[in-house]
């Protein structure tokens, strides 16, 4: 009992220093982002953790109905993020599903050109990401604060 609860916080302290969602690290998915805007000569995004909430609880509303959607039962994008406390001036979503790791994800999206566009928008600063294991779905929030 008394290692199992030991193990389980030192598993807990890990993921918080670490960042880690679902076993995918948000600043992998932030370096390999960052990597695609500095071949285009674009500044770095940095992670916001308000982003990361609206995006996670994004990506386990998607997990929960299998499908992939802009819409939540929570609202349209621009009021998930609001409702974290970000007050934005612009925001943008990318999702997908079924990618095993974090390169596979950031491919399928830099094939695609809207995708591709908000990867490499220098409208953004923050991002978020959101990450489920059940179905491999992906969230990427973008944002700029007011
Ligand atoms: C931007 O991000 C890339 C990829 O993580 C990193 O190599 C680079 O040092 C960063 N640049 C700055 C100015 O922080
Ligand atoms: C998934 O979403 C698409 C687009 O909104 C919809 O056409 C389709 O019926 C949905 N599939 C399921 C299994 O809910
Ligand atoms: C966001 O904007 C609303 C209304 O303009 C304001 O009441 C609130 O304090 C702002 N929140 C933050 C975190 O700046
Ligand atoms: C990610 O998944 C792809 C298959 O989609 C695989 O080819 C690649 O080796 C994996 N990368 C890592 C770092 O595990
Ligand atoms: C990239 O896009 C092309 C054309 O839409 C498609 O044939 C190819 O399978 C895509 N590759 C990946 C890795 O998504």
């Amino acid at each position: 009992m008394l290692f199992t609860k030991f193990f389980a916080q030192i598993i807990f302290i890990t993921a918080i220093l670490f960042n880690i969602t679902n076993g995918v690290d948000p600043n992998y998915i932030l370096s390999l982002v960052n990597q695609e805007r500095q071949k285009n000569r674009l500044s770095n995004l940095t992670l916001d953790s308000r982003l990361t909430r609206a995006a996670q609880l994004h990506t386990d509303y998607m997990a929960s109905i299998k499908n992939l959607t802009h819409d939540d039962r929570s609202g349209s994008l621009e009021d998930r993020i609001r409702a974290q406390g970000y007050n934005w001036s612009a925001v943008a979503e990318n999702i997908a599903k079924g990618q095993v790791n974090e390169t596979a994800a950031i491919k399928t999206w830099m094939n695609s050109s809207q995708h591709r566009q908000n990867i490499l928008s220098p409208k953004y600063k923050h991002l978020g990401v959101g990450y489920s294991n059940n179905g491999n779905y992906w969230t990427q929030d973008f944002g700029t604060p007011a």
